[in-house]
């Protein structure tokens, strides 16, 4: 396999107008680029109105907006229906009370109504909270009650998993459908759009940290401008594409980057419902000829593992596929080389950086095991412990110079917690290590702290462990990520049991499942494993994941060792 031998894969002739690329890396302005969307025109902003309504205002509300999957379900509607059900969303949340500012939740499957609800919201100003399908009472209240949400859309399943008692800002639960089949008489506010300020609060998604609660991540309305700009040219979004992104809107990249950043530039995308399973995800490529995937890691390893189930499916329309979350294997990228003739173009950001910061651009060559370079008008330090920048090659904290469109506003009420990303002058830390070459590429090495990256998300340690000693037979919990072959890492727990219990498979199992039940699936972990005593430092008694880390690869170093015959 000649490819495999490759180091470098370089950009295929004839498929992107490399010339164009070239004046981008010379000659990019975010003000320039930003000077596309109407707020430049008219000095008024909704991101909402830029993502939606502009595209029906310029003429082209016929076009089709989203076509929608799920099992044998299939619905499309064009730009012109989104925006007409929108506006009747937003006029049932005025009809609420909903006022500029709110915090409103939406916690739905991936349907067209989800999408709707969070532009909905944000067209009379207040801010969407969309929550990941999968999450469990803990998970919703936590977050609801973090930042105050007054309303919560929501359907007649999910409902059952919001503990409305223990929610006391809560004020108004929405069924989806009840939205639809309320009438308003809407032929007097004949502009529903709240005109906001830039700087006005638009977005909010709670994310891990290593320590603490989830953080909420507030992004103001100006984020749209960094969503249009990469929309155009790291997804490469043309006016015939059709584009898949896999990810839910609960999370940042299924929000950004499977609704606003496609959308702001008119592309038509597809929303798949339902949980994965590798023909389905290949049928809709087929089906819908999908030229753009977004997608992860974890997911192309998964497909990868199903070998030739690939073969009965025509995905030759697929023209740009992008990975992001997780560190992209080189063998991957290989695959799909070989497998769909494309290239995979890593992306690197963070729910804080609200878009890309480092990409391989559709023209550019890419190095296999790198993320790619920084997004023009982005600059990169590898800094050192002192916030001094290290030469080309080092390992150090992976951080961009502030600031750039889409930086996050605030974390919700918290400002301590916002100034730890600011602590070197002029600069974002991520709390990524990296390092980057010669070329400008970047590598990433590793978290810098105990946050775990399971299947491309992110999951706090600390979440999992509170819930943990929740559990009346845990004594205390130190919960790491695993490296996994597909998974990239697995939710490992090492727990000591109180007194009177004692180790089963069974109780093993009663721990795991109250963490999912309580949680989210994702968080729970995958492996429990009883210790005597957990190691803590010295001082302050803090158990000590990295050493339990520390552990765990060296014992899956000897495991290998010995599976190989000890060579
Ligand atoms: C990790 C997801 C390696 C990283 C958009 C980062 C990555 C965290 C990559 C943010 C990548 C993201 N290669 N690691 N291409 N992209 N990460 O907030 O550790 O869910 O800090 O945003 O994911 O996760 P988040």
């Amino acid at each position: 396999m000649a490819v495999l031998e490759r180091e470098i894969i370089e950009s295929i002739p004839g498929t992107y107008n490399l010339e164009n690329y070239d004046a981008l890396r010379h000659t990019f302005s975010w003000d320039d680029a930003a000077k596309e969307l109407s707020f430049a025109k008219t000095g008024k902003l909704n991101a909402a109105y830029e993502t939606i309504d502009r595209h029906v205002d310029e003429g082209n509300g016929e076009k089709v907006a989203l076509h929608y999957i799920n099992g044998d379900e299939r619905r499309s509607l064009t730009f012109k229906e989104v925006k007409e059900k929108t506006d009747h969303y937003a006029r049932v949340l005025k009809s609420h009370g909903v006022k500029k500012g709110d915090r409103v939740f939406v916690f739905l499957p991936k349907t067209p109504e989800c999408y709707i609800s969070i532009l909905a919201i944000i067209k009379i100003g207040a801010i969407a909270g969309p929550l990941f399908e999968a999450f469990m009472e803990e998970a919703v209240k936590d977050r609801i009650n973090d930042c105050k949400g007054t309303v919560l859309i929501t359907d007649n399943e999910m409902v059952k998993r919001v503990p409305q008692k223990e929610i006391s800002s809560l004020q108004t639960i929405l069924d989806v459908e009840d939205i639809e089949n309320t009438i308003i008489d809407g032929k007097n506010d004949c502009d529903l759009v709240e005109w906001v300020d830039p700087e006005d609060g638009m977005l909010i998604h709670y994310t891990s940290g290593s320590t603490g609660k989830p953080k909420g991540v507030l992004h103001a309305h100006r984020v749209v401008s960094h969503h249009y700009v990469s929309g155009k040219w790291v997804l490469d979004v043309k006016d015939d594409d059709v584009y898949w992104c896999t990810s839910h809107p609960g999370w940042v990249t299924g929000s950004v980057y499977g609704l606003f950043a496609p959308w702001l530039n008119r592309a038509t995308i597809v929303i798949q419902g339902g949980r994965f399973k590798a023909e389905n995800w290949y049928q809709l490529i087929h089906e819908f000829k999908v030229t753009i995937w977004y997608s992860a890691p974890t997911a192309f390893r998964m497909l990868l593992s199903q070998g030739d189930v690939i073969k009965n499916y025509d995905l030759s329309s697929l023209r740009h596929v992008l990975s992001v979350g997780e560190p992209l294997n080189p063998e991957v990228i290989y695959w799909a080389w070989e497998q769909l003739g494309v290239r995979i173009h890593d992306t690197w950001w963070m729910t804080e950086t609200g878009g890309h910061l480092i990409v391989n651009l559709p023209a550019e060559t890419i190095k296999p095991g790198s993320m790619g370079r920084p997004f023009p008008g982005i600059t990169v330090g590898i800094l050192d412990e002192d916030g001094q920048e290290l030469p080309r090659g080092s390992v150090g904290q992976l951080a961009i110079r502030t600031p750039w469109p889409g930086l996050m506003k605030e974390i919700w009420g918290n400002k301590d917690r916002f100034d730890a990303y600011f602590r070197y002058e002029g600069w974002y830390v991520s709390g990524d290590l990296a390092y980057q070459d010669e070329d400008g590429y970047v590598f990433f090495q590793s978290r810098d702290d105990d946050m775990i990256n399971s299947a491309g998300e992110r999951i706090g340690p600390f979440e999992v462990e509170s819930k943990l000693i929740e559990h009346p037979a845990v004594a205390e919990a130190g919960v790491i990520g695993k490296p996994d072959p597909i998974r990239g890492e697995l939710v490992k727990a090492f727990i000591t049991l109180r007194p009177g219990f004692s180790e089963s498979k069974e109780l093993l199992e009663e721990i795991r499942v109250f963490v999912r039940n309580n949680l989210a699936a994702h968080a729970a972990p995958r492996e429990i494993e009883v210790l005597k005593e957990l190691p803590k430092t010295v001082i302050s008694g803090k158990i000590l994941r990295r050493q339990l880390k520390e552990w765990e690869i060296q014992r899956a170093e000897s495991d290998r060792f010995m599976r190989n015959g000890g060579n």
